[in-house]
């Protein structure tokens, strides 16, 4: 399945099996806000252990490097709510 996510309340096209951060990346958005502790969220692991992607979804924050898109998904940066 493909479709588009919501990321901050914009539309971005996703490819079957992709995760959020790589919908975002694909898409040119590496910044991903700021985290909790004052530090900039971005993918650096990519599998789910360093918590530098975290993301806002449905008000909790997610690894988006963990979390499946699916359409119509709305994600936000972390602390700006669902987008
Ligand atoms: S990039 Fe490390 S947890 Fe997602």
């Amino acid at each position: 399945m493909s479709g588009a996510i919501l990321w901050n309340g914009a539309p971005v096209a996703f490819r079957a099996g992709e995760s959020v951060a790589s919908a975002l990346a694909r898409a040119g958005i590496r910044a991903l806000g700021d985290l909790p502790t004052g530090q900039e969220a971005a993918v650096f692991c990519g599998i789910g252990q360093c918590q530098g992607c975290l993301v806002s979804l449905d008000g909790r924050l997610v690894e988006a490097c963990l979390t499946p898109c699916r359409d119509g998904l709305r994600v936000a940066s972390a602390g700006a709510g669902n987008g």
